[in-house]
């Protein structure tokens, strides 16, 4: 199949139409906010959209399914995930079944939105401009807990990139802490790589 946002919009509703209607509307507000984000950071607009409707479409799978298809694949498993939160694979499920599920005549591209999938969950330490736009618009999607953060960035209140990406980290290890909860300490690598720069 070949890489476009009507492709896109098929494979979204394949997942997670019937079985997971929340996240399919999420990730349907997840992609209008890659848009946007993408028009105000100058990243190719339809790559942002395709990687936003598509980032969690391994969520419609079970704890199990997601464990034995990590396995099948050789995907990485870090202890965090296999002992505290088996979903926060998803993210690298969604990057497989993206992969699984378009040609790969164009390899670079396959790979640049495939990579932006998989990092949405908790970054990585080399996020490209559209793995942080993903990463962004999934948290600050009308619905989630960083929505008021959208108008800040909108309006241009925020305009360094790596610098909502940073805010949006600590509110989550905030909101963890706050509910004791331990974090993805992936994060913190991120952050690392983050504040870095
Ligand atoms: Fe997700
Ligand atoms: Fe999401």
């Amino acid at each position: 199949m070949e890489i476009t946002v009507e492709n896109a919009i098929i494979v979204l509703k394949k997942y997670l139409k019937k079985t997971n209607k929340e996240k399919f509307k999420h990730s349907v507000r997840v992609s209008k906010v890659c848009e946007i984000l993408a028009k105000k950071w100058n990243v190719p607009v339809e790559d942002a959209k395709i990687a936003g409707l598509l980032h969690d479409i391994g969520k419609s799978f079970s704890k199990q399914e997601i464990l034995k298809l990590c396995l099948e694949h050789n995907i990485t498993i870090y202890d965090f995930e296999l002992l505290e939160n088996v979903k926060a694979l998803h993210g690298r499920i969604s990057s497989l079944l993206f992969k699984k599920e378009f040609d790969n005549t164009n390899l670079e591209r396959l790979n640049y939105i495939a990579k932006a999938i998989d990092a949405h969950v908790s970054g990585n330490s080399n996020m490209s401009d559209l793995d942080k736009i993903v990463f962004i618009a999934d948290n600050v999607e009308p619905k989630k807990d960083d929505s008021m953060m959208l108008p800040l960035i909108q309006f241009g209140e925020i305009n360094n990139i790596n610098e909502c990406v940073k805010i949006i980290i600590e509110r989550k290890i905030k909101r963890a802490k706050k509910s004791k909860r331990v974090h993805n300490p992936l994060l913190d690598n991120t952050l690392e790589s983050i504040e870095e720069r």
